[in-house]
């Protein structure tokens, strides 16, 4: 292990968990594509015995991202909405959940259609506001789950004041960091007790591997995910493994151009006359802007900006040329979608109504392209 005490950030994206394989010296860690391991004798092995439970390269995915978000393990998941259900398995029958009320469609969804027949129960609040996570709090509240920035109107939750809250009411504050990355922040050094990804956005950053992972600090946590990694099995396989682990060594230099090319896209389009409100953390019109400035070191890639019509959104998101129309996000590429009938359809419409998230609203991932010609190509899908 090359990293040195103290490394910094960028460094510790390239080098932590990564050890030149023992047996050939190869830099980067091999696809382990094996079911089994062969031991040496009955009871003696080389700390491997079963893929499910343990396979080098993920091993080294996880010691990577542990390190980036600054916790002290983490577990890799088959997708983002495993590694969420993985945390709930903390939960017992009969315990409260207080949950950000804008969250991911999917995390709605496993929560209300999944998880309520088990007995959880879920409170849905404005997180952004903390009297209202204080107000929601129960005797059986057992989980504070947050995401911030919002998906797609990009509300932001203050951590520190949100561990404040659970931490005074011995609630375990889980953070959905997906939207941000690690490079715009790392919740655990502000409070959260539990950090969740999905991989397949930021972290990989090439739209070609679906996982997730979670990243926690403390020792019970720690042994609760290894034991559900390997009973319940949702496993990131050696392949995506590999390819999260080479997509984390440019996170940094993805995310700076990620973040650059989202505020030149915010501020284009806060001055075009077509649209009628644009939501991004970084533009000063931001009702949170000061927390965003406090909170987040670049504001991130993800843009939502509202049309005035469902008819002006479907326009826009059919005429562009260079960006693709796709759900998803975190790419390389520059993806566009109408968060009302593609991410977010499963979210009831009272609910989207009650959260900001219009018909015409359209959400724009900003990909790390020249931004000039991304704003060529908005300039002739918002014209006439
Ligand atoms: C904020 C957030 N969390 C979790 C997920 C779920 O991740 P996956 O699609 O990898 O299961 C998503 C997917 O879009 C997401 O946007």
């Amino acid at each position: 292990m090359k990293l040195p005490p103290g490394a910094r950030f960028q460094t510790i994206c390239i080098h932590a968990g990564q050890t030149p394989d023992p047996g050939t010296g190869a830099i980067i860690t091999p696809i382990f594509q094996t079911s089994t391991y062969v031991q040496e004798e009955l009871g003696r092995h080389k700390g491997y015995e079963y893929a499910r439970t343990q396979n080098p390269t993920r091993a080294a995915l996880e010691a990577n991202i542990a390190a980036i978000e600054g916790g002290k393990a983490a577990f890799a998941f088959a997708s983002g909405m495993a590694a969420i259900d993985a945390i709930t398995t903390m939960l017992s029958a009969g315990d409260h959940v207080v949950v950000t009320d804008n969250t991911y469609g999917g995390t709605f969804r496993l929560f209300d259609k999944v998880l309520t027949r088990y007995n959880l129960e879920f409170s849905y609040v404005d997180t952004s506001q903390p009297g209202q996570i204080e107000r929601a709090m129960r005797p059986n509240t057992k989980m504070l789950f947050v995401e911030t920035p919002t998906n797609p109107v990009l509300r932001l939750t203050d951590i520190a004041k949100a561990a404040e809250i659970a931490h005074a009411h011995t609630v375990r504050l889980v953070v959905d960091n997906t939207f941000a990355s690690p490079v715009v922040q790392q919740p655990l050094a502000l409070g959260a007790d539990l950090v969740t990804h999905s991989t397949t956005k930021y972290l990989n950053g090439h739209s070609d591997s679906i996982g997730g992972v979670v990243i926690a600090t403390r020792d019970e946590d720690i042994e609760q995910l290894k034991f559900i990694q390997n009973a319940a099995g949702a496993i990131l396989s050696p392949f995506d493994s590999w390819l999260v682990l080479r997509g984390t060594k440019t996170l940094a230099l993805r995310m700076a151009q990620h973040n650059a090319n989202g505020l030149a896209l915010a501020e284009f389009l806060s001055t075009h006359p077509k649209v009628v409100r644009v939501l991004y953390p970084g533009l000063p019109s931001h009702p949170q802007h000061d927390l965003a400035r406090r909170q987040m070191r670049g504001f991130g890639g993800m843009v939502s900006f509202d049309v005035g019509t469902f008819e002006a959104a479907r326009r826009v998101c059919n005429r562009v040329r260079l960006m693709s129309l796709a759900e998803s996000l975190g790419g390389v590429e520059t993806l566009i979608s109408h968060p009302a009938t593609m991410t977010h359809a499963s979210v009831p419409p009272e609910r989207r109504q009650a959260i900001g998230l219009t018909d015409s609203l359209v959400r724009i991932s900003a990909g790390i392209e020249d931004v000039a010609d991304l704003i060529d190509d908005l300039t002739q899908a918002l014209n006439d």
